[in-house]
């Protein structure tokens, strides 16, 4: 049986990344195909090194437009057949183009509960508004920022003023939800149909 290709975009240390290398690399059903970063000293780059996994370089800044830069994108994912491209921590916006090329088989996560605090420095928003609670998002990617169908949330009450610790616990979470976001999505228990997140 041919594996379920995952294809990982990143900017920076890639924890996530980690996480689910951690959770497939002696699966025999869902493979890492490659990790592409934006970002020239994303840790997540020497990770991906480390498990053996294809990487990639590709400076957004080398080309004239977002289309040029998607289309460099484009092409060394196609030269994989990804069956799901997983967005994480990858900090660049993506066009209606790639997003429709993707849809249905591209995910984020997002450190916030959505629809709450889309952009950046979500953990400082839930403190500077005394949240009691603080979680995270993974959903499906549509063509709105930080937005599309929500496949699972996870959350924790906020027991910290400590901006870094409050950080460290979101991880935590997303290092657990995401490898299980995947892994219901690669088993064909979590789908997107017609525009909604279908559970089976
Ligand atoms: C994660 O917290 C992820 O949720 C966030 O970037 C971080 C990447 O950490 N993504 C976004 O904010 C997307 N809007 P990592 O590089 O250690 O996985």
């Amino acid at each position: 049986m041919n594996p379920f290709k995952l294809a990982i975009l990143i900017s920076g240390n890639g924890s996530n990344l980690q996480a689910i290398i951690d959770k497939f690399q002696n699966d025999k059903l869902i493979e890492i195909s490659c990790v592409i970063s934006n970002k020239k000293d994303a840790f997540g780059l020497t990770r991906a090194s480390n498990a053996n996994i294809d990487n990639y370089f590709i400076d957004h800044k080398d080309y004239q437009s977002r289309q040029d830069f998607e289309s460099k994108l484009i092409s060394i994912l196609e030269s994989y057949k990804p069956d799901l491209v997983v967005l994480a921590g990858f900090m660049r916006i993506l066009s209606e183009v790639f997003v429709n090329k993707y849809l249905g088989k591209l995910i984020n996560i997002h450190p916030s509960l959505l629809p709450k605090y889309k952009g950046l420095e979500t953990h400082k928003k839930v403190l500077d508004n005394n949240d009691k609670y603080h979680g995270v998002t993974v959903h499906f990617v549509d063509n709105t920022l930080d937005g599309g169908p929500i496949c699972a949330q996870s959350k924790i009450p906020v027991e910290t003023r400590d901006l870094e610790k409050l950080e460290e616990d979101i991880h935590k979470l997303e290092h657990i939800i995401y490898p299980e976001v995947i892994y219901e999505i690669a088993h064909g228990k979590l789908s997107l149909e017609e525009g909604k997140v279908r559970r089976t």
